[in-house]
């Protein structure tokens, strides 16, 4: 099974260790959505979304490129960090996901260290995060997403 995923991870890398350690269970190419390299989402069985959490919400970036390159109907996943709280979540890539009848995999999300702001001051928060633990429960989401796509299993 072909994945790929269109991230973007700025803060500390803390979606990408996470994409990382999915992309130890299986063939997933991670594409950052700044390095304006030419896509063809077409050619994977699926594709995901990645961002941390910037001002409660995915990073815009990633949605423009969703709404740009993403085919419809192509089956999705979410991914996304947070130092705190989630705030909306998959929110918007769910919607423009909606919009290209593609049907939702699933979401992974998990606490990523964070020294936004005043946080800085006080050494951050979340230090240590994604833990080796989360990092396993990512391996694990992506390996059942991974079973259920090989089995015709979609919503
Ligand atoms: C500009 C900025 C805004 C952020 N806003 C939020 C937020 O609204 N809620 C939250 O829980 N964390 C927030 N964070 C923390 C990040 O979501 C968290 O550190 C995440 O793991 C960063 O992912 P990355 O290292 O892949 O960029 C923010 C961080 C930055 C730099």
């Amino acid at each position: 099974m072909k994945t790929a995923v269109c991230y973007y991870s700025r803060h500390h890398g803390n979606t990408l260790k996470v994409l990382r350690a999915m992309a130890q269970e299986g063939e997933i190419d991670l594409i950052d959505v700044t390095a304006r390299r030419a896509v063809h989402l077409e050619e994977y069985d699926c594709v995901g979304l990645a961002s941390g959490i910037y001002g409660f919400a995915f990073e815009k970036s990633v949605l423009e490129f969703a709404r740009r390159y993403l085919p419809a109907g192509k089956p999705v996943f979410f991914v996304y960090t947070y130092g705190v709280a989630k705030g909306e979540g998959a929110k918007s890539p769910a919607a423009i996901a909606g919009e290209k009848g593609c049907p939702i995999l699933g979401e992974f999300s998990c606490r990523g260290y964070d020294t936004f702001g005043p946080l800085r001051l006080v050494g951050g928060i979340a230090k240590g995060r994604p833990d080796t633990g989360e990092l396993e429960s990512a391996r694990s989401f992506f390996r059942g997403l991974k079973k259920r796509l090989e089995q015709g299993n979609t919503p």
